[in-house]
Parts: C-alpha cells; sequence; structure tokens
C-alpha cells in the first residue's frame, strides 16, 4: 500500500507543465496579439504607450496585463459606456499572458 502511493506521487511529479508551452502554439505579437488592440484603444491610450507597437507593449507588458485583468486600476479596456470596447474575454487575458510566457515573439 505504503509501496502504490508512492509509485503515484512520482508519476504524477513525471508531468513537465513547460512542456505543454512548447508543444501548443507560443502567440506571436503580429499575429495574434496585435489584432486585439482596436484602433480606439490604440488612439486612446497613445498618451501611456503605442498598443501597435511590439516595442512598446512588450516594455509595459506586465503593466498592460494588470490593467486587463482590472489590477491596478480600472479594468482596461473600458466597457462601451466608458468609451472603449472591454472588457476582454478571460481567453484573449490568458492569450497575452501566454504572449509574455512564451517570450514576447514578434
Ligand atoms: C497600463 C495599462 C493601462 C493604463 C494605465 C490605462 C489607463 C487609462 C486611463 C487613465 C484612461 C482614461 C483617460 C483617457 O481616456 O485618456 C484610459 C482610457 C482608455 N483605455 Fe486604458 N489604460 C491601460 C491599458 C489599456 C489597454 C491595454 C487598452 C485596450 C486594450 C486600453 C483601452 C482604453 C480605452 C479604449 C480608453 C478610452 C476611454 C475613453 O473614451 O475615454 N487601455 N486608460
Amino acid at each position: 500500500m505504503h509501496r502504490r502511493r508512492l509509485k503515484l506521487v512520482s508519476l504524477i511529479s513525471l508531468g513537465n507543465p513547460s512542456r505543454e508551452v512548447a508543444i501548443g502554439s507560443v502567440p506571436g505579437f503580429a499575429n495574434d496579439v496585435r489584432p486585439l488592440f482596436q484602433q480606439v484603444d490604440i488612439d486612446h491610450m497613445n498618451w501611456f504607450c503605442d498598443l501597435s507597437s511590439y516595442d512598446d507593449v512588450k516594455l509595459h507588458a506586465q503593466e498592460i496585463l494588470d490593467r486587463l485583468k482590472g489590477h491596478g486600476g480600472p479594468e482596461m479596456p473600458p466597457p462601451p459606456s466608458g468609451g472603449g470596447n472591454g472588457p476582454w474575454s478571460a481567453a484573449n487575458i490568458t492569450l497575452f499572458q501566454n504572449w509574455i510566457n512564451g517570450g514576447y515573439q514578434p
């Protein structure tokens, strides 16, 4: 009984979560992330950064991710009543997170 339990634990630890990222397609900026920003987003956020620019979005990625989740300030983009088309779906926020985790692929 004791032996069987040990075996189970070792099987579970064989699973390597980072491999899942490598197998699934890693999002890229041009194809996956850039299309999520609408012109209204780019226009209204240019006082902060250029959401159409790979370099700018990479530089501010963590802050942008936080605001997409509504952490550290109002959730971005604002809802239509607030002048935006937000909020993003959970899937799109995860995509942005995966873009960061995947090493900011262009
Ligand atoms: C660190 C990240 C961000 C910060 C600190 C931030 C902050 C702000 C602030 C203070 C405003 C109100 C001022 C204004 O309208 O000019 C605003 C507006 C807006 N933000 Fe952001 N934002 C961030 C990210 C984003 C992102 C990622 C998007 C879109 C994907 C977005 C979309 C918008 C839009 C559409 C408005 C316009 C609302 C209006 O018509 O007044 N923002 N943001």
